[in-house]
């Protein structure tokens, strides 16, 4: 089996709702990690990019977050209406969506 060449993560945390971090499972996390497997599905990229759920990234305020490997590239507020461009954008063109990364600063 080949090993993939993209490794997702989509931060699934969640915490009670009063919370002062926050959390992304509470950002609509679950949304994003259903677009990521269907995208995965509808590109026929199993193989290559492989998706998986995560604790918690850190950066919680940014939330939901996605992260990246080998990259390194961390995706920040990310809905369900961006996985499209981070997937054909990123995982199968290799150009990262810059419009959606976590600045240097607050990661
Ligand atoms: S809860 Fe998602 S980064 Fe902390």
């Amino acid at each position: 089996m080949p090993h993939p060449q993209k490794h997702v993560f989509v931060c699934s945390q969640n915490r009670p709702a009063n919370h002062p971090r926050g959390a992304c499972g509470q950002k609509g996390a679950s949304d994003v990690l259903q677009a990521f497997w269907q995208q995965l599905q509808q590109h026929n990229a199993y193989g290559k990019v492989a998706v998986a759920y995560s604790g918690c990234l850190e950066p919680c305020d940014q939330g939901a977050n996605v992260l990246i490997y080998p990259e390194g590239i961390l995706y920040g507020n990310v809905s369900k209406e961006d996985v499209d461009e981070i997937f054909e954008r990123h995982l199968l063109g290799g150009e990262p969506a810059e419009r959606l990364r976590v600045s240097a600063e607050a990661w």
